[in-house]
């Protein structure tokens, strides 16, 4: 299909034929990954920068591994080994980076706004992997892939973020991928751990857990952004865990078959309990894998479109 897009910022850009576009080629490449020789030769002599200036385990190493098992050369800089530290400014860094003509940058930044301040301002194409609390678009594409791995359609399903939506740009990314897919979505928090605005989001939002787990085919459970907040959001963890920490006792109220699912990385006692997040309702590895697989299609999509 033609790909009118040169960069990925959020998935508020992708039409919903594209994101099953982005499904589509993600189902591909989870099959090949599943084989005992994963790489093939498609980006051949593509390279892709992974400017990552936060933490992350997941996301850095499935791009990693994407440009890899893509035949693409991968190229990682974190903040603590980069220039940043100097003060070299973001704009500096990019322009740098730009001068060695990369494919592609794959950017993870505490500050909302910048991979898009990057897009402005590069020629190659810009992949956001988390900017601040604004949007993941690569980390929706995955849970959306996961669960279409397991239901047939999104229509009449009923999913619940639970968590701290207020700091989760997962959260943000997710309710727009969901909805438009078809799901309604419930949020459930303490007041002070939902967005200002929420009013105007398409969901549903409750602050007592047990009802909004009544009848919900899935969860996506958040982590507690303890570096994002301000002091005296939460009275304390161990009451936090109390009131909203999923357990056992939830899947009674939800439907018979619910998924549980997770971005990670986990909390565990405190977000969810081990028993759901290792349970046979759990697809938290199963995101994972969906992880590689809808990146390789991310890096195959935009690298090799028409007109780069
Ligand atoms: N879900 C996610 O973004 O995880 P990482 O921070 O480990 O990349």
């Amino acid at each position: 299909m033609h790909w009118p897009h040169k960069d990925l910022l959020d998935v508020s850009q992708l039409s919903v034929e594209e994101i099953r576009h982005i499904f589509e080629t993600a189902r591909h490449f989870l099959e090949i990954n599943r084989r005992p020789i994963k790489k093939v030769p498609t980006l051949k002599g593509k390279s892709v920068v992974l400017f990552f200036a936060e933490p992350s385990t997941r996301t850095r190493t499935s791009f990693d591994m994407a440009a890899k098992r893509l035949s693409a050369d991968s190229f990682s800089l974190s903040k603590s080994g980069s220039s940043l530290l100097k003060g070299e400014s973001l704009k500096d860094t990019a322009l740098t980076l730009q001068a060695m003509n990369p494919d592609a940058i794959v950017v993870r930044h505490s500050f909302s706004g910048a991979a898009e301040f990057l897009a402005k301002n590069l020629r190659c194409t810009v992949i956001n992997a988390g900017d601040g609390w604004h949007a993941h678009p690569t980390q929706a594409l995955l849970d959306g892939f996961t669960l279409t791995q397991v239901w047939k359609s999104f229509e009449g399903k009923e999913v619940l973020i639970l968590g701290d939506i207020a700091h989760s740009r997962v959260a943000r990314s997710d309710v727009d991928l969901l909805t438009r897919l078809g799901a309604r979505v419930r949020l459930c928090a303490p007041k002070t751990l939902l967005p200002y605005n929420v009013k105007k989001w398409p969901v549903t939002v409750f602050t007592d857990l047990d009802r909004a787990c009544e009848g919900v085919d899935a969860v996506i459970c958040l982590r507690l952004q303890l570096e994002r907040q301000e002091a005296g959001l939460l009275p304390d963890l161990r009451e936090y865990a109390r009131r909203y920490g999923l357990g056992r006792k939830h899947l009674a109220l939800a439907k018979d078959d619910v998924k549980i699912m997770h971005p990670g990385p986990m909390n565990r006692g405190i977000e969810i309990s081990s028993e759901l997040a290792d349970g046979d309702q759990s697809l938290i590895l199963d995101q994972v894998e969906a992880g590689v697989a809808v990146r390789m299609a991310i890096l195959f999509i935009y690298l090799l479109r028409e007109g780069r």
